[in-house]
């Protein structure tokens, strides 16, 4: 009986090595342990025995029977563990490979720079408004002062859609007509008016058919052109640098009187001169003044009563300068290069 014990377990442990799937487990189960099993077999002849050896083969037989059921228990979960390691690698996601690349898209840079100056006005009290970029000849010249013939309407030759009444606007000021008309001597007004303005014009590095311009009007009591000045030196400040002056030159607009251009102390030279600002040390952004009176009379408010002053910036000459931007059409050609160039100089 103990030879048989021990070759039962000697052909177990061989069978052991080499089971390597669930279903082997299975087999073995039932050639050890199943009706006509080894270990069952064992027991087979009990009828025949004696009380004594009843007891003896009872005990080995259900000590082997405990050895193959823990052994073949054994090797059923280190089969499940294998089985299981192989599908989780089998189904592994490789995290360290490189994902798709998704373009991440970046604030035009024009479009950056009127929100800035945008945001300076409304912190200094200003509302921002927009007006149409298709105009009456009349909010975009007769009512500033730039009657039919008037000589000032050259300078702004532009793009007309129907006769001579509608056109595409060629400035940012009929919005100041448009907000006097609609408020009526409701004061204090201060606007500022950012957009798309049209003339007839050469395309080159600083000249473009189509710019932008950001306009902006005060109308109060008693403006004058100290008030325009300090105006100006914030937003230039706030703009390029505490260390940039400002500095007027007499003009001539129709809607303004007195008229001055605005210049700013050249960003490169510091006012040295060079070849950015032409030797001259500053650098012309826009034009001003003090809002001629014709031009109140004309909206409805008393010119005896009512101040105000107004300035057009080019908002691409603005970015130009604060990016170092040489060429006007870098900002309508959609070269993704660019991009980077401006990120770049942003993060300075
Ligand atoms: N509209 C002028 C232009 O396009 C710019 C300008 C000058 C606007 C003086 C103003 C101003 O409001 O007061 O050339």
């Amino acid at each position: 009986m103990k030879e048989k014990v021990e070759n039962i377990k000697n052909e177990l442990i061989k069978d052991l090595e080499n089971a390597n799937a669930l279903l082997d487990v299975q087999n073995l189960k039932v050639k050890y342990l199943g009706k006509k099993g080894l270990v069952t077999e064992l027991t087979s002849n009990m009828r025949d025995l004696s009380i004594d050896e009843k007891k003896e083969v009872g005990m080995l037989s259900n000590e082997t029977k405990n050895f193959v059921t823990h052994e073949l228990s054994k090797l059923e979960e280190k089969i499940n563990n294998l089985e299981l390691e192989k599908k989780l690698a089998s189904e592994k996601i490789d995290i360290s490979l490189p994902s798709t690349k998704v373009e991440v898209g970046v604030e035009n840079i024009l479009e950056k720079l009127i929100e800035e100056v945008e945001s300076l006005a409304l912190s200094m009290g200003y509302d921002v408004v927009e007006g149409p970029e298709v105009e009456k000849d009349l909010y975009n010249f007769e009512l500033l002062n730039l009657p039919k013939g008037h000589p000032a309407r050259d300078a702004q030759d532009t793009f007309y859609l129907d006769s001579d009444t509608t056109l595409l606007r060629s400035q940012t000021s009929p919005v100041q007509i448009r907000t006097m008309l609609e408020n009526k001597e409701k004061t204090p007004i201060r606007i500022i008016c950012p957009g798309k303005t049209y003339r007839r014009d050469d395309d080159d590095a600083t000249h473009s058919h189509q710019f932008t311009q950001i306009e902006g009007l005060i109308v109060d009591k008693d403006i004058s052109l100290a008030n325009l000045k300090a105006t100006f030196d914030i937003i230039a400040k706030k703009l390029f640098g505490e260390d940039r002056e400002t500095r007027f030159r007499p003009s001539f607009y129709p809607f303004t009187e007195p008229s001055v251009e605005l210049d700013i102390s050249c960003f490169n030279c510091g006012g040295k001169g060079c070849n950015i600002c032409k030797g001259t040390g500053w650098i012309t952004v826009g034009g001003a003044g003090i809002v001629h009176h014709n031009v109140l009379d004309n909206c409805g408010y008393d010119s005896n009563k009512w101040t105000g002053f107004a300035f057009g910036f080019g908002a691409e000459r603005l970015a130009m300068l604060k990016y170092g931007i040489t060429d006007i059409r870098t900002f309508y050609t959609n070269d993704l290069r660019t991009k980077e160039n401006f990120d770049r100089k942003d993060a300075e």
